[in-house]
């Protein structure tokens, strides 16, 4: 019997070790110790036994079992270990590849240049105001002092928003520009104030420089000794962060404002190479936007004392200065919705302009 178990023994290590993989190996133990399995049928023995041979036999058995049990366990771990290094020799990961390009949206000109905008007057001290798209005309119109017959109603191509049948009171308008956020915000705030107030306008108008839709930003100074001299600062300072300048030639040009007195139009130095517009040098001037003082009708409108506050306003067209700052030629086009356009002017989201490093991280430098 104990050469019938060393034999068995032998036989049984030697099928182990020869295991080539796991499903292998477990039908290799099935075939030992599962309950019809060779070790388990001479183990069911013992019990035919008497009791000599039983406590003879008895642990000569249970050492056998748990030499196959131990030898089965060792042989599992080298299959796994093994399957596992061949699957890592096969499936490695080159990770000196480049990384696969990922598809991401981008901002819009539009609300770029509105950040740029926000962040040089935030750091120059103006607070972000704003106001509604629909409005009244008299927000629109007569608190900037042009009354109902003025002419000036007629150069602005409004929009008018019809009430409903019954109401006897004037049509709303949809906002041709963003100056009666300036009464709204001295209605509800002490004075002194320093603001912007960036938004949407529209205008019955379509060709390359004009659509019905588009974007101003407004500026509204108000203080006791506020001068024109302090305007021309404010811009100075404006231009030279937008355009990334370190000089800005900049000239107020006589106008005429109906709520503004004096107005004055703001041209800049620019120059022309190969029709590519270039900011801040040359013998040409550029406009960029309507300024003034505030009339004092419009402070009486809004209700601030013209006696005691004065202050300057300015407007200027924010798609304007983004065709001229990156070069995009045509206004229509930033309302087309034409992906290629978009990737090609749009900008990353994490371009979030600020000052310290210079307003837009894809500057193009005049010089
Ligand atoms: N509201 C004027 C326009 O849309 C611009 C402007 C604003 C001019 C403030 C002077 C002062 O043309």
């Amino acid at each position: 019997m104990i050469e019938k178990i060393a034999k068995l023994k032998d036989e049984a290590l030697k099928k182990v070790i020869s295991a080539e993989d796991e499903p292998q190996l477990e039908e290799i133990r099935i075939s030992l110790l599962g309950k019809k399995g060779s070790v388990s049928s001479l183990m069911r023995g013992l019990g035919d036994m008497d009791i000599t041979e039983k406590s003879r036999l008895g642990p000569v058995l249970n050492g056998l079992k748990n030499e196959i049990y131990a030898s089965i366990s060792q042989k599992k771990n080298e299959l796994r270990k093994k399957s596992i290094d061949e699957k890592l020799s096969k499936e490695w990961i080159d990770v000196t590849q480049p990384a696969r390009e990922g598809k991401s949206g981008s901002i819009h000109p539009v609300s770029q240049v509105t950040e740029e905008v926000i962040a040089i007057f935030s750091s120059l001290g103006f607070s972000v105001a704003e106001g509604p798209q629909i409005e009244s005309d008299w927000y629109n119109f007569d608190a900037l002092n042009i009354p109902a017959e003025h002419p000036a109603r007629q150069e602005f191509d409004t929009f008018y928003v019809s009430r409903n049948d019954k109401s006897k009171q004037p049509s709303n308008v949809l906002r041709t520009h963003t100056s009666p956020v300036q009464i709204r915000y001295m209605e509800s705030h002490d004075m002194p104030c320093r603001i912007i107030a960036p938004g949407r306008v529209y205008r019955s108008d379509y060709d390359q420089t004009h659509t019905p839709m588009f974007h101003q930003v407004e500026g509204l100074a108000i203080d006791e000794n506020i001068t024109m001299a302090n305007l021309k600062w404010v811009l100075e300072e404006f231009c030279k962060a937008f355009f990334e300048l370190n000089e800005v030639d900049l000239r107020f040009r006589s106008s005429h404002f109906p709520f503004t007195e004096p107005s004055a139009e703001v041209d800049i130095k620019c120059s022309w190479e190969n029709g590519r517009l270039i900011v801040g040098e040359g013998e040409d001037w550029l406009e960029i936007l309507g300024s003034g003082m505030v009339h004092p009708k419009v402070l009486n409108a809004a209700g601030v004392d013209p006696k005691k506050y004065q202050g300057f306003a300015f407007g200027m067209g924010i798609d304007r200065i983004a065709m001229l700052k990156y070069g995009i030629p045509d206004l229509r086009s930033f309302f087309e919705n034409d992906l290629r356009w978009l990737r090609h002017y749009g900008f990353k989201a994490t371009d979030i302009p600020s000052l310290h490093s210079g307003v837009s991280n894809t500057a193009i430098k005049s010089n």
